[in-house]
């Protein structure tokens, strides 16, 4: 057996570019300019629909203000499918947009960016896309991604996350030119976003930014992004939760998504979202659910790999380490990790979710296969992940 020289696991780093984007209140009014300016004319609008907001005829509104022509798909379902991909990007060939624009949390995004994919490729299936890609022509279609959720930083990865519906399987999707050409983070659009979904999608953006800084990519740059997201979150996370109209805390949760995004995008997520990865795509599990269960049950396995970061996580939640030790501070980040997702009454478990017994060894075997697993500060197998499926059951 060759001896590993190697200093580092992953000795070569990538930092990935990120769109233009802009954040504050009343930026969605911007949508129709930033849309012409991108070059398009005629935008295909993919959302989830986001029943009685209003958020998607205001957008289609303000486009339509600015000559922008909108044809709606409003068919994305949470873990967005394959053949929502295909349908939407049908609907862009004959309505012959020239561009896209979504608007949601993740599903809307990735299932735009998957629509994006197979159009840049000449329609494609966009299962043939998993895993690493790095297309000879980088994709050149405008999309413009409009953020109305505190959670999902997709409006600025490159990543996208489709489900395969005939194996139940979520597929990881890396292209380095599928991250959106503009990007529009509203506060005013989060608002609308109800306790439940402010908590679950809180608590996602609080595992961006918790696994990019543990990932064993260590991505350095991605660093500074990821402890300003936690602090944040520690932050405003319970106030948004409490009282939605809060508007500071709603803007800080629009920077904090933001921020954690921008981790992800190039430090990577680990093992929360392999699991989340899993049931999402074999029992259809809300994403941000899956994450705010196994959040703290993976932390605490993980620890032990790196205290000094889970110190860091500990300070940046408000934590005063004077005087202890770095394994009391990193103790004390779980600590407070645990009493926030308590404080944001996450109450389900895995079970609620329709997990069974039946399930974990499957469930298992796709979170080891998940990019994401090989990232996790602390090393992995199928048993444990099994053993830390059960503990969030
Ligand atoms: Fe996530």
């Amino acid at each position: 057996m060759a001896i590993n020289i190697n200093r580092d696991e992953f000795p070569l780093k990538l930092y990935h570019a990120t769109p233009r984007a802009m954040v504050g209140w009343g930026s969605y009014q911007m949508a129709g300019e930033e849309a012409k300016k991108i070059g398009i004319k005629h935008a295909l609008l993919v959302t989830s629909g986001l029943k009685g907001t209003g958020i998607v005829e205001e957008i289609k509104g303000v486009l339509n203000y600015a000559g922008v022509e909108v044809t709606i798909y409003d068919k994305v379902t949470s873990n967005p499918k394959d053949y929502e991909v295909h349908d939407a990007y049908k609907l862009y060939k004959e309505a012959q947009c020239d561009g896209y624009v979504s608007v949601g949390g993740g599903s809307s995004h990735d299932c735009c960016k998957g629509a994006r994919i197979v159009d840049s490729q000449n329609g494609r299936s966009i299962r043939e896309f998993y895993g690493m890609n790095e297309f000879a022509e980088p994709i050149n279609i405008p999309h413009l991604a409009i953020t109305t959720t505190c959670g999902t930083g997709a409006e600025t990865t490159y990543a996208t996350v489709i489900t395969d519906t005939d194996r139940k399987y979520k597929l990881l999707i890396f292209e380095p030119s599928a991250y959106a050409t503009r990007a529009i983070v509203d506060p005013a659009l989060i608002r609308t976003l109800p306790p439940k979904l402010t908590a679950f999608t809180g608590i996602d953006a609080l595992c961006h930014a918790v696994e990019a800084y543990t990932s064993r990519l260590n991505v350095v740059a991605s660093w500074g992004f990821a402890l300003h997201a936690i602090q944040l979150i520690g932050k405003n996370l319970r106030e948004a939760f409490g009282n939605g109209n809060n508007a500071e805390a709603r803007e800080n949760m629009a920077w904090a998504q933001y921020c954690a995004g921008h981790a992800i995008n190039s430090a990577g997520a680990c093992v929360v979202h392999a699991i989340a990865h899993s049931l999402g795509g074999l029992l259809d599990a809300p994403h941000g659910l899956c994450n705010s269960i196994g959040l703290v049950p993976v932390q605490r396995y993980n620890m032990v790999a790196c205290p000094e970061r889970y110190a860091d996580i500990g300070r940046a939640l408000g934590v005063d380490t004077t005087g202890m030790t770095t394994v009391q501070a990193a103790e004390r980040a779980l600590e407070e990790l645990d009493k926030l997702i308590k404080d944001l009454e996450v109450t389900e478990r895995f079970t609620d979710l329709g997990l069974e017994e039946q399930h974990i060894d499957t469930l298992a075997d796709y979170a080891c296969t998940d990019f994401a697993s090989n990232i996790n500060p602390r090393t992995v197998d199928k048993e444990v992940i099994k053993d830390l499926i059960r503990q969030c059951m």
